[in-house]
């Protein structure tokens, strides 16, 4: 995937946007729950696919601390920099951040994988998990933010279909506005793609938990692959 990738160039420009919203209170919850998921223990090894500003790195540096390993990939340059200022103002030394590709890591093996707001972005979320299933033989967890089930999703679905139509990678705000206008679809494409990921982590896994958050707008699905 080049430089000029329209998920690269879109997460790019709005970084610090990004960054301010991925380490909000509410959102620092939901990465905290994400971390729980995994099962750590101190030394363990965990690798976070599309790790973006870094906003989990703390919560996983916490689960396995000094002694363990923490490897956050991302293709977007500008994200990567500002998770690397994360982790060279914690002076974490086990904590590396990397720019590679999720759907083809450069990992052998690890403990436990993180994909977080990452797999709806991926072209085949499936053979993704699949690839990541034989990397480990710990835990995944997969969170995600998808339409709720609940009832009160019947009226805040829309809402949350302009949210996705507006945050996906547009080339201008025109565009994202003309997304947000027609959220459905995006809604849809997301659900489909997250739904294509858990289903072949829950295909592959054992011990399995679902955590919901947000009215069930944010989920994670975590399973055992060993
Ligand atoms: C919505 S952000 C989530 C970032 C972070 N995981 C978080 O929870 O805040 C999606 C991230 O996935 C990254 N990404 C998308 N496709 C990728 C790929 N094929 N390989 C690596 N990173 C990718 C983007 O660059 C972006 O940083």
């Amino acid at each position: 995937m080049s430089d000029r990738d329209p998920v690269q160039e879109f997460y790019g420009r709005y970084a610090a946007l990004y960054d301010a919203i991925a380490t909000a209170p509410g959102v620092t919850r939901w990465r905290a729950s994400a971390g729980d998921a995994l099962d750590l223990g101190p030394g363990d090894t965990v690798v976070e696919m599309g790790c973006g500003t870094g906003a989990n790195l703390p919560h996983l540096r916490e689960r396995v601390g000094p002694e363990g390993r923490v490897v956050g990939l991302d293709l977007t340059r500008p994200l990567l920099v500002r998770a690397r200022e994360r982790v060279e103002r914690h002076g974490w030394e086990n904590v590396a951040v990397v720019q590679a590709d999720a759907t083809a890591p450069p990992v052998a093996r690890t403990d436990a994988i993180l994909g977080s707001f990452v797999v709806g972005l991926l072209p085949d979320p499936a053979a993704a998990v699949a690839d990541w299933c034989s990397l480990t033989d710990g835990r995944i967890a997969l969170l995600d933010g998808t339409s709720s089930s609940h009832p009160f999703g019947a009226f805040a679905n829309p809402l949350f279909g302009a949210f996705v139509g507006a945050g996906a990678p547009a080339d201008s705000l025109g565009e994202s506005v003309r997304q947000a206008l027609a959220g459905g679809d995006a809604r849809e494409g997301l659900d489909e793609k997250v739904a294509a990921a858990r289903e072949e982590l829950t295909a592959r896994s054992s011990d399995r938990r679902y955590d919901e958050h947000a009215a069930g707008f944010v989920s994670v699905l975590s399973g055992d692959v060993g």
